[in-house]
């Protein structure tokens, strides 16, 4: 069997990604939800190689829809955390990425109309989901595009390659909802 499947970030103090995004909910994100995709893939992977191994397609096939809902979301959150960075460190400017904004402003005009677009394809999702800029290659032309996939399929199109994608579960902010909610932020 394969080496189990298992965490990749970068991030070893998600307190320094405060005020913006709460360290506890990363905590939470991080350890729990992200550690159950993991160990559920991980299991059904476990589980696919000795129905492969007695040839029990039956169970082969109904282990795919876990597979990949499990795989989706070890996939989508590994590229996650790799994207976060806190307010303060030079990689979150967009000086630090000149190509890439150069890419934005030939599609979208200026980053403000990008983060315009890209905000309006995030909350048109129903659901749970995650949306993302891809680059998206055809022979030797490469085009940037906002997309959104629903729960946790990971983008996979031909030719798409994820640049970073947000989280749009409601794991991903629900203490700070819960928290808003006993203050009553939505009343002026
Ligand atoms: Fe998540």
């Amino acid at each position: 069997m394969n080496k189990p499947i298992g965490f990749v970030s970068r991030i070893d103090n998600f307190q320094a990604l405060e005020p913006h995004i709460s360290a506890q909910i990363m905590e939470l994100h991080h350890g729990k939800h992200h550690q159950t995709y993991i160990t559920n893939l991980n299991a059904a992977l476990k589980t696919q190689a000795e129905a492969v191994h007695t040839s029990d397609i039956t169970s082969q096939v109904s282990l795919q829809q876990g597979i990949k809902f499990n795989a989706g979301g070890h996939i989508n959150h590994s590229l996650f955390w790799q994207n976060l960075t806190p307010a303060s460190s030079p990689e979150a400017k967009s000086s630090a990425a000149p190509e890439l904004v150069k890419q934005i402003k030939a599609v979208w005009g200026d980053e403000e109309k990008f983060k315009e677009a890209f905000n309006a394809a995030l909350l048109s999702i129903q659901g749970s989901g995650w949306g993302w800029l891809i680059k998206v290659e055809t022979g030797k032309e490469q085009r940037l595009a906002i997309v959104t996939t629903k729960d946790q399929d990971p983008v996979v199109g031909k030719g798409e390659v994820p640049i970073f994608g947000v989280d749009m579960w409601e794991h991903a902010y629900y203490l700070q909802v819960s928290s808003c909610s006993q203050k009553l932020c939505l009343q002026p």
